[in-house]
């Protein structure tokens, strides 16, 4: 725990970090004041101004800004902001808090509203927050002080082996091996996904004939399930936050400018919310 907070509360110098160098995998160790991390073949990184850490090298980037862009993380922070989705950041944090983690990794934490409930739900926690886009990173980051951000890939966690008690994936990719890797021996795993009804009546601009969503998807291998819960529910956005709203959705792209028009120009439109949380725990032999 003491590590946890070592960026915002005195500690015994040189310490060891929670990161792994991702050039060469050796453990990052921060210098004196703490603005820098280096590793023993002399790898370097340095704090940003908003308080993360930029570990995602350029030999690993697919494209010079992956991830969602400043305009999608600003209309996905202004709509999270109004409340829609408040009753699945406090059904996550309430898991995450019986759950009794010290050290908690949000994967793909976008502009970090989740990081945010858990904290306010749980002080004592540790909460990291990891993104491959920057833009979010730096938003979440410059927003939430006590938590520590970094940008990486879901794929290559710059993190020391069994770090986390708990791991949260909120619409967010990642790799099978990786989750275990760094979650400790009986670690939790929290995931959300949408629901058979998720965002329906937008759908119905979109595709002339939607189809419900698959049931929750598949545990990655070496994860037992634990619980699951449903949470469905409606929201009545305005014309902006409906826009906002599509921004954030992988069938975005399938609405051309007439469509999105009609989405924005609707009469008031309920729009149904539906997720489904699953809790699970890495089993022994994982
Ligand atoms: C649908 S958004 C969800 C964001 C956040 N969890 C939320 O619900 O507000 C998916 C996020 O995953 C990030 N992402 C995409 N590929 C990634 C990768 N390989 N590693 C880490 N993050 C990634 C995107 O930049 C984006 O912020
Ligand atoms: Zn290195």
């Amino acid at each position: 725990m003491a590590i946890e907070y070592a960026l915002h509360k005195p500690e015994p110098l040189p310490f060891m970090s929670c990161y792994i160098c991702p050039v060469c995998g050796e453990p990052l160790e921060a210098s004196a004041t703490r603005k820098h991390y280096q590793c023993p073949n002399r790898h370097s990184f340095d704090l940003a101004r908003e308080g993360y850490l930029n570990l995602l090298p350029v030999q690993h980037k697919h494209s010079s800004e992956p991830g969602d862009s400043k305009a999608m993380m600003q209309a996905r922070r202004a709509f999270l902001e109004a409340g829609f989705y408040q009753p699945l950041a406090r059904a996550v944090a309430a898991m995450v808090a019986a759950g009794q983690p010290e050290r908690v990794l949000d994967l793909g934490c976008g502009e970090g509203y989740y990081s945010r409930f858990i904290e306010a739900h749980r002080p004592d926690v540790a909460v990291h927050g990891l993104d491959i886009a920057k833009t979010a990173v730096a938003m979440a980051a410059r927003k939430q002080p006590g938590a520590r951000f970094i940008v990486a890939s879901s794929q290559r966690l710059p993190y020391a082996d069994h770090y986390f008690d708990l791991l949260l994936r909120v619409f967010a990719p990642s790799n099978d091996e990786e989750l275990k890797r760094v979650l400790k021996p009986d670690g939790l795993l929290l995931t959300v996904t949408p629901g058979p009804r998720h965002l329906w009546q937008l759908k119905e601009f979109i595709y002339s004939e939607v189809r419900a969503h698959a049931a929750a998807g598949e545990l990655p291998p070496g994860f037992e399930c634990l619980t699951t819960e449903r949470l469905h529910y409606k929201i009545t956005p305005d014309g902006e936050q409906r826009i906002a709203l599509l921004q954030m959705t992988p069938f975005a792209w399938r609405a051309p400018a007439p469509v999105r028009q009609a989405i924005k120009d609707a009469p008031e439109l309920e729009i149904e919310a539906d997720f489904v949380l699953t809790l699970a725990k890495k089993t022994a032999l994982a």
